[in-house]
């Protein structure tokens, strides 16, 4: 795996899942990691976790909808760690409706979480990573959770869709600009297939409901059946992929898509 040694990393939603997952795999890869999340229960026992393991990690109460909280999540990154090097953009939520079932004030939190959530946390953290690019060889680094669902069309979660699409080119948008102005910030994003975690467990919930039923595991083998490698993904699958879009390794790519889905979308 990729070495993040001396890097100082900063992911949302890290209490569980994909980025509770990340932040074990950087902090094992030698970063030191600032787990934010609103489920600070959660948050501080994956922080106790890693610590426990032999890593460096600290808390933050973090909800990515208030540009308060990015602040000091930041501030607590460089005041704990000295300087912020590696951004991941992990929180999100989903919501399994139809355009004509979703509400306005259901639309309106996903896209606060799922895309205000990413635009606060780029430009809230671009200062500090500006700064710890000076004294890098390979610059500092942004990593967003988009989807496969920010890729193709989805016929099922449409909404979900519009918000990863948002993050898909936010992206490559937001890499062109720092490029522009010289920031040496790299910002790239990655794709997860179908990755079992609470966030997956709703989308089948949410496809059983539409069946007519409380009952996942048919789902669960009807959507295993669509997936080429012919599983479904685990959070580790797509930690291994942001450790490396955030690594030195990856010091020419910005702008880039890594799509970590058991080949779904070949097809
Ligand atoms: N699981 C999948 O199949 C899948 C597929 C593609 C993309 N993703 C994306 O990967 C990312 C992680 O998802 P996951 O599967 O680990 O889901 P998860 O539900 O297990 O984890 C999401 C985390 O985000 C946190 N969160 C929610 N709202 C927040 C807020 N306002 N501020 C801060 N944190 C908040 C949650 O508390 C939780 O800890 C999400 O962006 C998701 O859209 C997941």
């Amino acid at each position: 795996m990729s070495r993040l040694d001396g890097k100082v990393a900063l992911i949302s939603g890290a209490a569980r899942g994909i980025g509770g997952e990340t932040a074990r795999l950087m902090a094992e890869a030698g970063a030191k990691v600032v787990v934010g999340d609103v489920l600070d229960d959660r948050g501080r026992q994956t922080v106790a976790a890693i610590n426990a393991a032999g890593g460096q990690s600290e808390y933050v109460h973090l909800d990515v909808t208030r540009d308060k909280d990015w602040i000091a999540a930041v501030n607590l990154a460089t005041g704990r760690f000295g300087k912020l090097d590696i951004l991941v953009n992990n929180a999100g939520v989903f919501i399994g409706k139809g355009i004509e079932e979703i509400s306005l004030d259901e639309w309106n939190r996903l896209v606060a979480v799922n895309m205000t959530g990413v635009f606060l946390g780029t430009k809230l953290a671009a200062p500090a990573l500006r700064e710890a690019a000076k004294s890098s060889e390979h610059g500092s680094a942004i990593v967003n959770l988009a989807s496969v669902a920010g890729i193709v069309g989805s016929q099922l979660d449409p909404l979900y869709s519009m918000t990863k699409g948002g993050v898909t080119l936010f992206t490559k948008s937001a890499a062109l600009e720092f490029g522009r102005k010289g920031y040496r910030i790299r910002v790239n994003s990655i794709h997860p297939g179908i990755i079992q975690t609470d966030m997956g467990e709703q989308t089948f919930m949410a496809r059983a409901q539409r069946a007519g039923s409380n009952d996942t595991a048919p789902v669960r083998q009807n959507v295993t059946e669509t997936v080429p490698w012919g599983r479904l993904g685990v959070p580790t699958d797509i930690a291994k992929g942001i450790v490396f879009l955030a690594s030195d390794d990856a010091g020419f790519m910005t702008g880039a898509g890594l799509v970590v889905d058991g080949g779904m979308t070949a097809t």
